[in-house]
């Protein structure tokens, strides 16, 4: 079985509605949806992989915010700059037209986050371990809660030659029936429900972010996956190869993943909210929810 769902017919004729549901389906499901060529021209790749040499200057990821057009994480020279930051803008826009057309469902409610570029080789890179990310994990962002939505996020390997290699693992809603209790999901809820003053800080201008209970058990249950070496060690992990200049859409709240090497990569992320999905009892507030017997998400 491939370890993805490859999306062939997109932007032919037979394209439609019905079709873009089931794309947002399988997604759901936590599916990754493949393809061969990216549904777009990617342009500036040769520029992007010839920055081998400015590796000082990439400090982590490079990140592009759409909505201010402000990139941060690069300190090359103004001109590099400038054009790493057109490069960013023209994938970013590109990537939401093609989801608005593949996953019509979402069109009108879907939250555009930040893009990236991934320039450095993720084989032997030095992190901290809870920014690792070549431990499995569930994304989740400590700045920017969701308080239920999922995170999608639209990956191409730009490297001419490389593929880019992924471990999973089961998705989040086997290791969620088996691991929320360990991870504590009780107690977050517990504490969130008595925690009155969340609001309170923020009228005073403190730079706590307003975290649901299912944002802070997310965050957690990152941290705890990265943590359990037993897991990382023993648990059944699919290998997946995503070859040069491929494209994929992953929900990387439902999907565990890890990144054990590849280089130069692009990726724009999305906040689907839960009520536009088309099947929410199977995102992780879904699952989370019937697990504690509670809403998490206010
Ligand atoms: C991650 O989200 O953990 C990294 C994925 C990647 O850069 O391929
Ligand atoms: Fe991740």
């Amino acid at each position: 079985m491939p370890p993805w769902v490859e999306v062939r017919d997109f932007g032919s004729p037979e394209w439609n509605a019905e079709r873009a549901r089931a794309c947002c389906e399988a997604l759901e499901s936590n599916q990754i949806l493949f393809f061969r060529q990216p549904p777009f021209v990617v342009e500036g790749c040769d520029f992007l992989t010839a920055q081998r040499s400015l590796d000082s200057a990439v400090h982590k990821n490079v990140s592009y915010r759409p909505a201010s057009a402000a990139m941060r994480g690069f300190s090359g020279d103004p001109k590099t700059a400038a054009e790493m930051r057109r490069i960013l803008a023209l994938y970013s826009a590109r990537a939401v037209e093609c989801v608005q057309k593949l996953l019509l469902p979402y069109a009108a409610k879907l939250r555009l986050d930040y893009a990236s570029f991934r320039g450095l080789e993720e084989a032997g890179r030095n992190l901290p371990l809870h920014k690792r990310n070549d431990l499995l994990h569930v994304d989740a962002f400590p700045s920017r809660p969701t308080r239920g939505g999922r995170i999608l996020r639209f990956f191409t390997n730009i490297h001419p030659s490389k593929t880019r290699v992924w471990i999973t693992t089961e998705r989040f809603p086997e290791l969620a029936r088996r691991f929320a209790g360990e991870a504590g999901l009780k107690q977050v809820a517990a504490a969130r429900a008595r925690r009155k003053f969340g609001h309170l800080l923020h009228v005073f201008g403190l730079p706590v972010p307003d975290r649901s209970a299912y944002d802070e058990f997310m965050l957690r249950f990152h941290d705890w996956l990265k943590e359990n070496t037993r897991f990382q060690s023993e648990c059944a992990k699919d290998k997946i190869e995503f070859p040069p200049m491929s494209t994929w859409l992953v929900f990387t709240d439902g999907v565990p993943h890890a990144v054990l090497s590849g280089q130069y990569a692009l990726e724009q992320t999305f906040i689907i909210p839960r009520e536009a999905l088309v099947t929410p009892q199977q995102a992780p507030i879904g699952v989370l929810e019937e697990i504690a017997g509670m809403q998490l998400a206010g």
